[in-house]
């Protein structure tokens, strides 16, 4: 015999000398979820150590993550009050442009500043956009909306703004409106290819946004499709998407790789809510090793060609890594 795999195996030094794949604390961006009118974080039930934060404690985490050395963080903001067209998105004082103010000045370049770009979050009906009489996700005046929020979050201090909708035409309209208001040099950070995923579940609860009727199968991807996600990504890029996302993660490997192979931009993949419950649920229960399970799903995202993770484990693993 002369090829022998295994002598490339035999220790840990040897190992890790030929690791084609490596994590870095810079390129995760942990997730978090700032909400109104709260006196104390409040525990995700079905995200056992995610919390839906204070200002306060949003900005401790935040300082934490940055100690540990996370690339960025991306903020979801959680209203008091909801109604059809997502008001508090875009008001100044929404606890999104408020929460964002009080980071930026405190973080400065410690990381990346990123923000969700999205309604479901602030509207009644829980959808990503408004509504035609009929109820359905009306294309092109939720642009008119996503444009007023991109500029609302860019002023507060936004450093990456994220559309997350996945409505036609909405980085370009976003683009233009940012530019408009003197924000050129705001990247754009595309959900590009986003599926409509049973994944999402635990999200809905920590960011309250689960649709009141229906579902966003009409807007997200069907996931069925991978092709139509080098479509997706190539209009976000004609329409001027700095970096690009796959979501969610896990079982979209083949996309992520395929997005990798055809552009030259960061790709980014997304390791979502039900993907991060999946894996603490089950070390709960004692039936995987959960440092493990969360480094081998880390690195399997990087190995499939994600330049970027956003993963709820963003400091902990970073802190492991140091
Ligand atoms: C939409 C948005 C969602 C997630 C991120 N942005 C929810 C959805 O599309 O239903 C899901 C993230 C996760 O599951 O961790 N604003």
């Amino acid at each position: 015999m002369i090829e022998r795999p295994r002598r490339l195996r035999r220790t840990p030094a040897l190992r890790r000398l030929v690791a084609e794949t490596r994590l870095d604390p810079a390129d995760l961006i942990l997730p978090m979820f700032v909400k109104e009118g709260i006196a104390d974080p409040v525990e995700i039930v079905s995200m056992p150590g995610v919390y839906q934060h204070t200002r306060e404690s949003l900005r401790k985490a935040a300082h934490e993550a940055a100690e540990a050395g996370v690339g960025g963080v991306i903020l979801f903001g959680i209203p008091a009050a909801k109604d059809p067209r997502g008001s508090a998105a875009d008001d100044p004082n929404g606890i999104m442009q408020v929460a964002l103010r009080e980071l930026a000045a405190d973080l400065g370049d410690a990381l990346v500043i990123m923000t969700d770009l999205c309604l479901d979050e602030y509207t009644s009906h829980g959808h990503c956009g408004l509504l035609t009489p009929s109820g359905e996700v009306d294309n092109d005046p939720t642009l008119e909306r996503y444009a007023s929020i991109a500029v609302a979050q860019a002023q507060a201090g936004a450093q990456v703004v994220a559309p997350s909708g996945m409505m036609d035409g909405q980085v370009a309209a976003i683009r233009d409106a940012l530019d408009g208001a003197g924000f050129a040099q705001i990247p754009i950070l595309a959900y590009s290819a986003k599926y409509a995923s049973a994944l999402y579940g635990p999200f809905r609860d920590a960011a309250e946004c689960a649709p009141q009727f229906g579902d966003r199968a009409a807007y997200q991807q069907d996931p069925a499709n991978a092709r139509e996600s080098l479509r997706e990504v190539g209009l976000d890029l004609a329409e001027g998407a700095d970096m690009v996302m796959v979501k969610p993660a896990g079982l979209y490997l083949d996309v992520v790789r395929q997005v990798k192979d055809s552009v030259e931009v960061p790709v980014a993949a997304y390791q979502v809510s039900g993907e991060y419950a999946m894996i603490e649920a089950a070390a709960a229960n004692g039936w995987i090793d959960r440092e493990r399970a969360i480094l081998e799903s880390l690195v399997s995202i990087k190995r499939a060609g994600a330049d970027l993770a956003l993963t709820y484990w963003a400091t902990e693993v970073a802190r492991g890594l140091r």
